[in-house]
């Protein structure tokens, strides 16, 4: 019974509507011959379905079949989609909405992907950005899932990057158990400005996505420890790399990120002497 009403609304619809009553002067575009695939995938893009092809194309008067566009870029698809305008009002834009090319993800007639997106999930993304940079030995969970919009928003954000949160706070949406590692009370300086000074977000050569692994990522910012490499008289846990059997990477509640007090420290390694 609801099926015969909603036809019956869309009926009612197409008959006093004035686009669609122009829709009929396009039969002719659809053919056997022409065009003969438009409508046979799975997504189909509202007008295309209802066969309007020149609400978008319209011919050029005194030209056999040459057309134009009814709007330029983005203004093509804001005619109907007049909601989505306030993506363009937002601080950080994704480049191709910047450019108005809505067509580089949307398919403007059809797909075999929701949306008319001209692939599925990360897909779509790898169409214009290297793989290479997803897909190195250790792969972030949603990025290995394909899901670069946990994150991302396709389109704007008031965050850069498009982000969906500011970057302060985004890797704790779904890393609660760290959070609380900020209200410690030393933190260490990278750790407080950005977890991606350490960590790749999307992929790493190293374990825990990381570029560098053990004291070699410590090294990376830390010249004047560094310089000990090699010292003829070296702490044994230095000299064999283990940095984190005294400093936690993150943050403790001991100056320097110690993981105990400083005797404490000591003894337990040095317990003869505890
Ligand atoms: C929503 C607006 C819209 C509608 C409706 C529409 N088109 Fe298009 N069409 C476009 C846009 C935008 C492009 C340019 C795509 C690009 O640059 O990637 C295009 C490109 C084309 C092209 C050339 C490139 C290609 O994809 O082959 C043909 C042919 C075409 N359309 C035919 C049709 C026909 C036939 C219909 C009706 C069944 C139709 N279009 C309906 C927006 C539309
Ligand atoms: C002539 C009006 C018209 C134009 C122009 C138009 N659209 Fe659409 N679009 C529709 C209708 C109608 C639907 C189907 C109704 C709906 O789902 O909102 C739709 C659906 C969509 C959807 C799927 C929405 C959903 O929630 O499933 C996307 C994505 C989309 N359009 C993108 C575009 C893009 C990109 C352009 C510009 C190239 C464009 N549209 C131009 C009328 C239009
Ligand atoms: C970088 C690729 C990309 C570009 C460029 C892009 N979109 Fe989208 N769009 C997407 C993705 C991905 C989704 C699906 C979002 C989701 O999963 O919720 C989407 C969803 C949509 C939808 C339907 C869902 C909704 O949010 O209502 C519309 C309408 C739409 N886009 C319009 C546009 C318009 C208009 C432009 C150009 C100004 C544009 N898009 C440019 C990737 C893109
Ligand atoms: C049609 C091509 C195209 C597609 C598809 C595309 N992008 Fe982009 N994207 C670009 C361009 C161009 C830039 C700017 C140049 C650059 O930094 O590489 C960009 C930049 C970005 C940036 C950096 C933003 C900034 O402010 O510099 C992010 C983040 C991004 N894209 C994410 C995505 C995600 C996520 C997807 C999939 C949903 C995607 N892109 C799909 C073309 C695309
Ligand atoms: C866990 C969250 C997260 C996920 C999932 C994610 N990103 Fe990102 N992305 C970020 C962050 C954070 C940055 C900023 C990195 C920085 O500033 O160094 C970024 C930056 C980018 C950039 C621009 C800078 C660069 O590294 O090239 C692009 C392009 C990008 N992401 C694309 C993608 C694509 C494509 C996917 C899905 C395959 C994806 N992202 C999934 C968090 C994420
Ligand atoms: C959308 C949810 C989500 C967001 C946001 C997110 N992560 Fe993750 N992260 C995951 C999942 C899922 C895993 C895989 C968990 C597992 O394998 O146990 C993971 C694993 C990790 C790992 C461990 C990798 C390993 O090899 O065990 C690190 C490190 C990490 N994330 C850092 C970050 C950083 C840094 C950010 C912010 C830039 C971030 N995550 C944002 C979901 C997320
Ligand atoms: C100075 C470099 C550095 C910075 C900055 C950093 N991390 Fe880490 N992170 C590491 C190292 C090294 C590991 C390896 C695990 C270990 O040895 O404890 C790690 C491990 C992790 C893990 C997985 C293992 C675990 O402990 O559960 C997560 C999740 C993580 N970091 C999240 C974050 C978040 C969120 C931030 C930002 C608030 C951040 N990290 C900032 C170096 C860093
Ligand atoms: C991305 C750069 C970076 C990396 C990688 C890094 N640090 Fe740091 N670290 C800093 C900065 C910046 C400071 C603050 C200025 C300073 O003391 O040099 C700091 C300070 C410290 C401090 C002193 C903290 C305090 O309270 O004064 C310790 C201890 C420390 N780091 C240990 C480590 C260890 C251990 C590693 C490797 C697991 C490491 N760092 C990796 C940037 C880094
Ligand atoms: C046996 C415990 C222990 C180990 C192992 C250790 N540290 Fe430390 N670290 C300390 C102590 C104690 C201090 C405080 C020294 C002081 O107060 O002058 C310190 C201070 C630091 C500082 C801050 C002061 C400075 O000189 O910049 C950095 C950075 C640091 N360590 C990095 C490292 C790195 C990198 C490694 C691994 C190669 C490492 N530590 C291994 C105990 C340790
Ligand atoms: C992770 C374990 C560990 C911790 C923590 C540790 N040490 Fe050591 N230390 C060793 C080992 C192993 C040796 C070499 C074997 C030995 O002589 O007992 C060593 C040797 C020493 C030596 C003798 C060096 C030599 O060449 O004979 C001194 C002095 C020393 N440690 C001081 C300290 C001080 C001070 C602390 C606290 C800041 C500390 N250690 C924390 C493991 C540790």
């Amino acid at each position: 019974m609801n099926r015969v009403i909603s036809l019956f609304i869309i009926i009612a619809f197409i008959a006093v509507t004035p686009l669609y009553v122009s829709a009929q002067g396009d039969a002719g575009c659809k053919t056997d011959k022409c065009h003969s695939n438009m409508g046979t995938m799975k997504f189909i893009h509202g007008p295309v379905g209802a066969g309007i092809c020149t609400i978008c194309h319209a011919p050029v008067e005194g030209k056999k079949h040459q057309f134009t566009f009814t709007a330029e870029k983005e203004e093509l698809c804001f005619n109907c989609h007049d909601s989505k305008r306030d993506m363009m009002l937002e601080d950080f834009l994704h480049t191709p909405v910047a450019d108005g090319n809505c067509v580089g993800c949307h398919d403007p007639h059809q797909s075999d992907h929701r949306f008319t997106l001209k692939g599925d999930a990360a897909d779509l993304c790898y169409t214009c950005h290297k793989i290479e940079d997803f897909n190195k030995e250790f792969v972030h969970g949603p990025v290995g899932a394909g899901d670069c919009n946990v994150c991302h928003n396709p389109h704007a954000s008031a965050n850069e990057m498009q982000l969906l949160s500011p970057k302060k706070e985004l890797c704790f949406n779904c890393h609660k158990e760290q959070a609380d590692m900020m209200n410690k009370r030393h933190v260490h300086p990278p750790v407080a400005e950005d977890c991606t000074e350490c960590h790749n977000p999307h992929s790493n050569t190293d374990e825990f996505l990381l570029g560098a692994s053990g004291e070699k990522l410590c090294y990376e910012c830390h010249d004047n420890i560094a310089a000990y490499v090699g010292a003829k008289y070296q702490h044994d846990p230095v000299e064999n790399g283990k940095c984190q059997d005294c400093h936690n990477v993150h943050a403790s509640e001991n100056p320097m990120m110690f993981l105990k007090p400083q005797e404490a420290l000591c003894f337990s390694c040095h317990s003869e002497m505890g």
